[in-house]
This record gives structure tokens, C-alpha cells and sequence, in this order.
């Protein structure tokens, strides 16, 4: 049997086995899906002890706090892995190298676009933080060709090095917050931030909604995220959160392993009941 595994700090509230096991009673194949708790400074022996100890460890996911070290020890690295200097999948190739690639943006542009009918070709996206979350999903997201994509961060400089370091993929600008108050209402707004969390707000205008705006929020909860809630008073009428990505990135990695597309859908809703 091949082992797959999830490797975070801490991991005991992780989905994935969940997810990852449920994919693989579908699709009928034969894995064994875990989660490995990493002590912050141990993550290289564990990977190495994962693929080239005695079991037969063929992929793992990464989480926090170890996606730039996986970065950093990956034999190879996928184009969209490289340009986010973070990997969220490793993969054991035939010739025993291991591959990182980082299936985050992807999941998200695939929950946009297939499961919300959202799609991003020719439209105006707003992304709101630039950290590691944020830097996951630009090149996936250039890649769909949105006539503009502006990013904003509390910290300014960090949204500016990340237009930098993008803009030979597309038409992404930084802007201060201040400077919002002059944009028309955007058609997609993603925040990627991490306020949600402290249930704070990114300090952001009501007029950059409008009834069509698609608003998106990385994270997710039993209830509605603090910033749902506020675009929803703002007149916004498609929220979504962050689940839909966190099934969809699953969703390509398993692909990735095993060469076979899940049924994501249904594993979104059953994820989707369990969280009532
Ligand atoms: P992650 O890996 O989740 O992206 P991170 O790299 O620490 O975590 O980035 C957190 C992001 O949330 C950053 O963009 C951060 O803004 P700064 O770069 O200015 O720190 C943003 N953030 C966190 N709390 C915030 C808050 N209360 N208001 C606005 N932005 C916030």
C-alpha cells in the first residue's frame, strides 16, 4: 500500500486525511492517507525518513509551518511551485528525485471557476494581503488572464515586492489601502489575509463592492467569516469561504499522485454538513 501523508505543526485539526481518504475510496485506489505532527525543527528527517525509510511513502502535503522549508528541500520544483517560493505537495517521482509544487492557487481558481461559476479571464480582481497565503495564488491567477489584478497589503512594501516579482505574468498593480477609495467595484475580491482569524477587518471601503461582486475569503469557519459578513452588509450577494479551496487543492495534489481526478463536489458537501 502507498503512504501519503499531511506534515504540519500543529496538525490535529488537519482535514486532509479526511479528504485525501475519501478521494481514494472513490477513485478505488489503494492508500493509506495519514497526518504527521513535525517537531518546527525537524521537518527535513521527517521528510527524508518518509520517502526513503522503510515504508513506501510516494507524496506528502505540507502545511504550517513548513512550506518555504519544503521549498528549500525539494529536488525539483513545478513553474507555479517556483514563482511561489512555497510548496504545499511533494511527490516521489519514478527516478526517487522529490518534486515540490504548490496546488493552492489552482484549487482556488478551480473552486472559482467550476464549482461558483466564477471565471477570472477579462475581469477586475482585487486581492487583499501579501503573505505566504497570497503569494500561493497569483501565477494561477495571472494564468486565467483578469484584465487587472490589484493587490493591496496592510504592509505596503510587501504588496509592492509581490507586484514586482509578478508582473511579467500579467496586469498586477499594488495599491495602498487609502488608494481604494478611487477604484470602481471590482468584479472579484479574494482576501487572503490572515485578519479573519482575530475577526478584524482589512481596512477597506464599502465602495469597492457592488451586488456582482464575488467575494472570497481563504478562510473558513462554522459561521460566516467577519469579512463575509461585512461585504454581505455592503450589498455583496456571492460569498463564498475558503473550504471550497481547501477540497479543490486536495483535489489537484491527489490528481498529481495518482493520476486520477476525484469527485471534489461531493466531498465538499459532506465537509460542508459536518461544519453545522
Ligand atoms: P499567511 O501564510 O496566512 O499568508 P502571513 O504570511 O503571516 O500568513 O500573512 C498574513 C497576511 O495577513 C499579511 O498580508 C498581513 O499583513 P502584513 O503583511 O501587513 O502583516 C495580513 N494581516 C494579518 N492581520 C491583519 C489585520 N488585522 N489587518 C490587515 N491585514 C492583516
Amino acid at each position: 500500500t502507498d503512504l501519503y501523508a499531511v506534515m504540519g505543526n500543529p496538525i490535529n485539526h488537519s482535514k486532509s486525511p479526511q479528504i485525501h481518504s475519501a478521494f481514494a475510496e472513490q477513485t478505488d485506489q489503494p492508500l493509506v492517507y495519514s497526518a504527521i505532527l513535525v517537531p518546527t525543527d525537524g521537518f527535513p528527517a521527517a521528510v527524508k525518513d518518509f520517502f526513503k525509510g522503510k515504508g513506501s511513502g510516494k507524496g506528502l502535503n505540507v502545511t504550517v509551518p513548513f512550506k518555504e522549508e519544503a521549498f528549500q528541500l525539494a529536488d525539483e520544483l513545478t513553474a507555479r511551485a517556483q514563482k511561489a517560493q512555497a510548496v504545499n505537495t511533494l511527490i516521489l517521482t519514478s527516478e526517487g528525485s522529490i518534486l515540490g509544487d504548490n496546488t493552492d492557487g489552482a484549487g482556488l481558481v478551480k473552486d472559482l471557476t467550476r464549482n461558483q461559476s466564477t471565471p477570472l479571464t477579462n475581469k477586475r480582481v482585487l486581492v487583499i494581503g501579501a503573505g505566504g497565503a497570497v503569494r500561493g495564488i497569483l501565477q494561477p491567477f495571472l494564468q486565467e488572464q483578469p484584465s487587472e489584478l490589484v493587490i493591496v497589503n496592510r504592509t505596503f512594501g510587501k504588496a509592492q515586492q509581490l507586484a514586482d516579482e509578478f508582473k511579467d505574468l500579467g496586469p498586477i498593480a499594488a495599491k495602498e489601502f487609502t488608494q481604494l477609495a478611487d477604484e470602481a467595484p471590482f468584479d472579484v475580491i479574494v482576501n487572503g489575509t490572515s485578519a479573519s482569524l482575530n475577526g478584524d477587518l482589512p481596512p477597506v471601503p464599502g465602495s469597492i463592492i457592488s451586488e456582482e461582486t464575488v467575494v472570497y475569503d481563504m478562510m473558513y469557519g462554522k459561521e460566516p467569516t467577519a469579512f463575509l459578513v461585512w461585504a454581505s452588509e455592503q450589498g455583496a450577494k456571492t460569498l463564498i469561504d475558503g473550504l471550497g479551496m481547501l477540497v479543490e487543492q486536495a483535489a489537484v495534489s491527489f490528481e498529481l499522485w495518482r493520476g486520477v481526478a476525484p469527485d471534489s463536489k461531493t466531498v465538499l458537501a459532506s465537509l460542508r454538513r459536518q461544519l453545522q
